[in-house]
This record gives C-alpha cells, structure tokens and sequence, in this order.
C-alpha cells in the first residue's frame, strides 16, 4: 500500500495548501483523508476488507462519490435534479443559465446520433451524439427559485450552478449576485459551448480567447463567494493555455471537455445535412462515448499542466466526457481528476446509472487495495512521457532483452512460420 499511496503523490495535485483565492470562499466539510486502508487485522489476526469510501472533498466541499450530473438536460428543472439526488449522484451541475432567457431561442431537432456497426445501422449502440442545444431556455426566476427550495431540501447536497453571460462586467456580476443568493454550493463557468451566440461573446467564444478569459476571470473572482470551476472548451490547439489563465485568475477547479465541434453527417438522399432543420444545420457539439479518448487526453494534460505549475494547492480538476462506465471515471481519475461528469450517458441510460457507475468504481477499488479515491488519483500520470522518450526506452529494453537472447535477434531471422509469432518475439526478446 506503501508504494500506491506513493504513486499517488507522484499526481503532485492532491488537496493541502489553500490557493489564495479559495481563502475568501465559504467552505463547508473537513478534508477527507486517505489513511485507512482496505485490509485490517482484527484482534484475532484474521484480516478483514474495508468497504472502498467513494467520498470526495473537493474545493471544501463534501461529496459522498465522484459522480457529478453534468451541466445539460440532466439538470435541467427542479423534477430532474430532485431525482439525481434521490438516485445518489455525488452532486448536480444545473443546465447553464443566463440573465435573459428570452435571448436564448432553440430548434428541433436538435440531436443527431452516430450508431456503432455497418453504415450506422439503426440497431447499432449509441456511440457519438451531437446537440445543437443552447442553454437553459428557462427564465432565470424560475431556475433560481428551484435551485433554493433544492438547497432548502437537500441543504447536505451539492448543487453547483452553471453559469454564462455576454462581454459586460455588470451583468456578470448581476448573474452571480442572483444565483448566490438561492444557497448554491459552487459555480462552474461556461466558457466552452461551441455552438450559437458567439456573436454574443458567450460561451467558447470567451474560453478560446486567453485575453478575454483573463478578464472575465477575473470579474467573476472579485465577485464569487463560492468555489469557481472554469468549464474548458477542447475546440483550441492547446487546452493547457485556458486552464492555467482561468486558475491564475482565481479559479478553484477546472473542468474538461464541453463538446467537440462536430458536423454529424449528411444524409445521401436528401443531400442535406444533419441534424436537419428546415432543410439546413449548423456545426454542433459531439459528446458520448465517442468522444472519451479524447476527453482523456485533455484531462491529462491539464493535469500534468495543474502538478508541474500549481502544486499543492486546493484546486480541482472535473473530468467529463463519454463516461458510461465505473471503469470510465477511474481511468480519468487515474489522470488527476478529482470528479467525474456525465451528461450524454444519463440522457441515455438514466438516473440509475449512478449506482452501476459506484458498484463499478468499487469493483476496481477492491481489485487494487484501493481504500479511498485519493490512493490512485493521479496514479497514471507518470506513464506519459513524449515519443521521443518512448523510442529510448524501447531500445534500450530491446537491448537488454537481446542480451539474454530470447527469440528472433531481427528481420534476416525470420522463418516465415507464423509472421505474427515471430515478430513479438523480437520485441519481446
Ligand atoms: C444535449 C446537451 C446539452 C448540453 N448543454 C450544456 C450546457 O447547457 N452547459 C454546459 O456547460 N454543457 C452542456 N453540455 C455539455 C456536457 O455537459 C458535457 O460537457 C459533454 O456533453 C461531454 O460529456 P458527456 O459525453 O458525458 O455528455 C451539453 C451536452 C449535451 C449532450
């Protein structure tokens, strides 16, 4: 256990120091620790497995899993976060509000989904799904009315309001004002839906501009009572450059992926594009389990970016993106996250998924010996390193293995007995 816990420290990213902004923010809960193990010894010697603890503590708050409703249709009035609540979700990020929902118009349709098997069949799983959504639609009286008799009946819970505003100080101001007044928990910020309304500035419009998101950043943590996560968009070259602006700007956490830019298909009939409205689309946000190869190598390098530049401190980090599986959050957990979202995969498979996604993460806790989430936070990070690294290793362990002379040295030594064989052998020799 000694070595595991060692490795977790190598994440560099675990909670203890308080990051100078977070000082002014309202805290509630004590730190979780991680020095109980999954193995006693009783009295009689005979040693007993500890139930694998789930609970996180993040930015002060206390969360009894990891699993977060992320921000969508799964948070979108009072019936539906009740219900995530009820099912046991760690915590609930409500569908992203606005001042003016008068603003925000919607379409129908407004998904389109990419089936697994032979040219999409209709029968084939769900494994991409694009939205051209925007946010809430809902005016903002009646979302923050909800949120404050959700707080008055789950006051123990944690609700976290999604938030996003147009280029003006005083309307970012007004936005947090008013949806800090209703007992919300924590704030995450918009910055990264890809489609509608960027001629609004709102949304990725701001989280691709460092410039702009410096500024907004900065209004929203002069303003902020309560932790601020910085919702990461992954349409940029590099994801690093928002993430490390928004935390030296004061925020508490980052979270990554919004949606990938996306343009679902085109129908070979009709030529149209989908989804089709009226005949015409618009490039959209592509979201599920197509996307979570992606989403984890955004994760991991905001997480190697958050060790190297941001030791130490009480920032998080919320991985998101095609998560159905308990195996699918404990391979982002693995890369530094210390929450994990899941939008598509509840719209899909329900608010129940929550239970099968603790079972799960549980199931790999208790295979490893892991006794709480931080033992293997981050675990993975240090098995990255760059091609030019890995071509090194390579050869010098082909080196080594040669040494020994084990199967075949090279090319020249080939039988042509099972091509497949023989060549792993070379690199296994
Ligand atoms: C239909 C739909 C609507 C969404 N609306 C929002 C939103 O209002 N605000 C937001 O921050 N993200 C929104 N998202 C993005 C999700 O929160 C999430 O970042 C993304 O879908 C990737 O996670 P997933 O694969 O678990 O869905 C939406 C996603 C979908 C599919």
């Amino acid at each position: 256990m000694a070595s595991i816990m060692g490795l977790s420290n190598l994440a560099g990213i675990s909670s203890g120091v308080s990051f100078p902004a977070s000082q002014r923010r309202l805290t509630t809960g004590a730190k979780v620790g991680s020095s109980f193990k999954i193995m006693c010894t009783s009295g009689d010697g005979i040693k007993k497995v500890v139930e694998p603890d789930l609970s996180v503590n993040v930015n002060g708050l206390n969360m009894p899993n990891p699993f977060v409703i992320g921000s969508g249709p799964p948070g979108t009035n009072y019936k539906v976060m009740k219900k995530a609540f009820d099912e046991g979700w760690g915590a609930v990020i409500a569908k992203t509000v606005s001042l003016d929902a008068a603003k925000v118009i919607n379409v129908t349709p407004r998904y389109a989904r990419l089936r697994a098997g032979v040219n999409g069949s209709a029968k084939g799983q769900v494994i991409g799904w694009q939205n051209i959504e925007l946010i809430s639609d809902r005016p903002l009286e009646t979302m923050l009315s909800e949120f404050k008799q959700l707080k008055e009946e789950y006051p123990d819970r944690i609700l976290i309001a999604s938030i996003m505003e147009e280029y003006n100080k005083a309307a970012w101001e007004e936005l947090i004002d008013r949806v800090e007044q209703t007992g919300i928990d924590a704030i995450e910020v918009n910055f990264s839906c890809p489609h509608g309304m960027p001629e609004r500035k709102m949304g990725a419009a701001v989280g691709q501009d460092c410039d702009l998101l410096e500024e907004v950043c900065g209004w929203v943590n002069a303003k902020a009572t309560v932790p601020v996560w910085a919702k990461m968009t992954p349409n940029i070259t590099d994801i690093t450059q928002p993430a490390r602006v928004s935390l030296r700007s004061g925020c508490e956490g980052i979270a990554a992926i919004n949606t990938i830019m996306s343009v679902m298909g085109v129908n070979l009939k009709t030529l149209h594009p989908e989804p089709c409205v009226e005949g015409y689309s618009t490039p959209g946000g592509y979201s599920s389990k197509a996307v979570h190869p992606i989403a984890l190598a955004k994760v991991m390098s905001i997480a190697q970016m958050m060790k190297n530049e941001f030791p130490n401190q009480d920032l998080s980090l919320s991985g998101i993106g095609g998560v159905e599986t308990g195996g699918d959050a404990a391979e982002f957990i693995l890369l530094g996250a210390n929450t994990v979202q899941v939008c598509t995969g509840v719209m899909m498979y329900g608010y129940d998924l929550v239970s099968k996604l603790c079972d799960e993460l549980k199931d790999f806790m208790r295979t490893h010996n892991f006794a709480t989430i931080e033992e293997f936070r981050g675990a993975s990070l240090q098995y990255f390193t760059t091609h030019t690294e890995l071509v090194r290793i390579q050869q010098e362990a082909i080196k080594e293995r040669r040494a020994i002379k084990k199967g075949l040295a090279n090319d020249k030594d080939w039988t042509g007995d099972g091509f497949v064989k023989e060549s792993e052998s070379m690199v296994s020799n």
